[in-house]
């Protein structure tokens, strides 16, 4: 990717469960970032990828995860809170790259059966992505109540998404222009 060209915002969908609501966020988001001129994206479901479990981080790679995330400008992480904190897969999955995050921008949305919007498994998150060298920003989504949200074909059913959504969307495109601009122009010492 090149500054002039289309940013590549890839959207992981963070649990495997049966019946996850977090899939309704994430074709959401998935449909808010195509809606938009000079974005591209890509569903990565943990679901679909098939990581042992009897190792764990850079070991375990699996070369079209790790090319796509080579390839992103920024990434949107859908996470359900459980116990307040994240699924275990998606610390397992998110483990087994490195160098593929470095200086990339980071939006998390949070989902929650409360009415927190996942707010405790955002602030448990932020600690991991500055450790794999992911730049976060300072909106996060926070999508409460969720089995409330959305109608059985996965409908939005609260407008008021739309514009915070937007506002997410536009902070993390701002830091993914901007982190380019710094990975393609501005040498590291
Ligand atoms: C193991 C587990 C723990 C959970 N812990 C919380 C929690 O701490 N706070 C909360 O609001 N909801 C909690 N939930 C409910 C989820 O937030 C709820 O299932 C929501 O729909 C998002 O997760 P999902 O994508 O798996 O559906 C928990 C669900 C599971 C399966």
């Amino acid at each position: 990717m090149t500054t002039s060209g289309p940013l590549f915002i890839p959207a992981i969908l963070g649990t495997p469960r049966q019946g996850r609501m977090s899939e309704h966020v994430a074709h959401f988001l998935l449909g808010e970032l195509t809606k938009r001129d000079g974005i591209e994206t890509v569903l990565i479901d943990v679901r679909t990828l098939s990581f042992s479990i009897t190792d764990a981080g850079e070991a375990l790679k699996d070369a079209q995860f790790s090319a796509t995330i080579m390839l992103a400008d920024a990434l949107v992480l859908v996470v359900p809170e459980y116990n307040h904190g994240y699924p275990g897969l998606l610390k397992h999955v998110l483990d087994t790259n490195l160098k593929e995050y470095i200086h990339k921008a980071v939006g998390i949305c949070g989902v929650s059966a409360g009415g927190f919007g996942g707010t405790r498994v955002i602030q448990n998150l932020l600690p991991v992505m500055r450790e794999l060298g992911l730049v976060t920003i300072f909106w996060d989504g926070n999508f409460s109540t969720v089995q409330n949200l959305f109608d059985a074909s996965g409908r939005l059913q609260d407008p008021a998404y739309l514009k915070r959504t937007d506002k997410f969307l536009k902070e993390l495109v701002w830091m993914a222009k901007v982190l380019r601009y710094g990975r393609e122009n501005v040498p590291r010492e």
